[in-house]
């Protein structure tokens, strides 16, 4: 059992199934799922505990309305916020979302000042932008899950298109949480062998365009709301190299510190070391021309939605 507090704001689609990952991985001591919603976190945190001596896990799941309760946590997901539906994208999200965000961050750099933050609700970038500012936190203690849930989509199309095991394949997205985001081929192995000597140029492109679209397929799917399975996988998976102190090197939402060459105060998929104290490093991969450039739009892009969030002057 980890030694961690997290609090899970939005106790949805999202949060709440991060709630159950947490504590089935047994990542925490406590989890504290928050809702505006009256009865929602509750019912949802009494269920998985009534679940847990089935599925033999020690984390306690609290559900509450009042950010009382999450006071001095290790780790804040904000998961608050409406998905997308068929249609929409997730830029047009942003003005209603941006609000709910800035409400929810005063909550937390008032009750767990010293926590590390996880921004989940989108436009994925512009949300993380709007929780840097307005709790002020240092920036190895804010950042976005995107990158981790793009690439395991990418690492799941790579691995049906080859017929092998997922457990042999490596990928990272790189970018932000848009169409424009970077899915980096070159780095992309099997067995650390590069996909290149097992697909075609059309193939790779085709696998390219799928994990792009990756969030898009599932919404029309669903036609009521986004991912959440494999969203909330890509978020314990940051936990986990948090809590355990592991170093992992993944694809966080970040800012960019004019590392790649970018803006500096922008935020957008890099990959970073993650450990006890957030972001320890962000490390920095030699990408070719064309990556480099479309790692440019993407951040370009960014830049206009972070725009949008300074001319509501929240
Ligand atoms: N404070 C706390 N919770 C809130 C607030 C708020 N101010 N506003 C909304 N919520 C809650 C809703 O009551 C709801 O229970 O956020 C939850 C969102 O859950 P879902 O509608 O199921 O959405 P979900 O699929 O979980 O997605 C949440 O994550 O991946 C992103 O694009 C997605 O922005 C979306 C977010």
């Amino acid at each position: 059992l980890a030694n961690a507090k997290i609090s899970v704001i939005g106790a949805g689609q999202v949060g709440a199934t991060t709630a159950v990952r947490i504590a089935e991985k047994e990542l925490a001591r406590q989890v504290v799922l928050v809702d505006i919603v009256e009865g929602l976190p509750q019912g949802k945190a009494l269920d998985e505990m009534e679940a847990s001596p089935i599925e033999g896990f020690d984390t306690e799941i609290i559900g509450t309305n009042d950010y009382k309760d999450t006071e001095n946590s290790d780790i804040v997901v904000i998961t608050s916020g409406l998905p997308r539906k068929p249609g929409m994208s997730r830029d047009d999200l942003l003005s209603v979302n941006v609000k709910i965000v800035k409400e929810v961050t005063e909550q937390v750099a008032k009750y767990s000042p010293n926590s590390i933050i996880i921004v989940v609700t989108n436009p994925l970038d512009a949300m993380v932008y709007t929780a840097s500012k307005v709790s002020g936190f240092a920036d190895n203690k804010v950042m976005g899950q995107a990158g981790c849930l793009d690439s395991t989509r990418f690492k799941r199309f790579i691995a049906w298109e080859a017929g092998v095991s997922v457990k042999s394949v490596e990928a990272m997205t790189l970018g932000g949480h848009g169409d424009d985001m970077v899915p980096l081929v070159s780095y992309s192995t099997i067995r650390g062998v590069p996909i290149s000597q097992f697909f075609t140029k059309e193939q790779i492109d085709r696998l390219v365009d799928r994990t792009r679209n990756g969030g898009g397929e599932i919404v029309k799917l669903l036609k009521t709301g986004s991912a959440f399975y494999a969203t909330s996988s890509a978020i314990v998976q940051m936990i986990d190299s948090i809590v355990r102190d592991k170093k992992d090197v993944l694809p966080c939402a970040v800012k960019t510190q004019g590392k790649y060459g970018l803006e500096k105060d922008l935020f957008v998929g890099l990959p970073v070391k993650l450990g006890m104290s957030g972001v320890e490093e962000i490390v920095e991969l030699k990408l070719s021309e064309e990556e480099l450039k479309a790692l440019k739009v993407s951040a370009d892009h960014v830049k206009e939605l972070c725009n949008r969030v300074e001319e509501l002057k929240l």
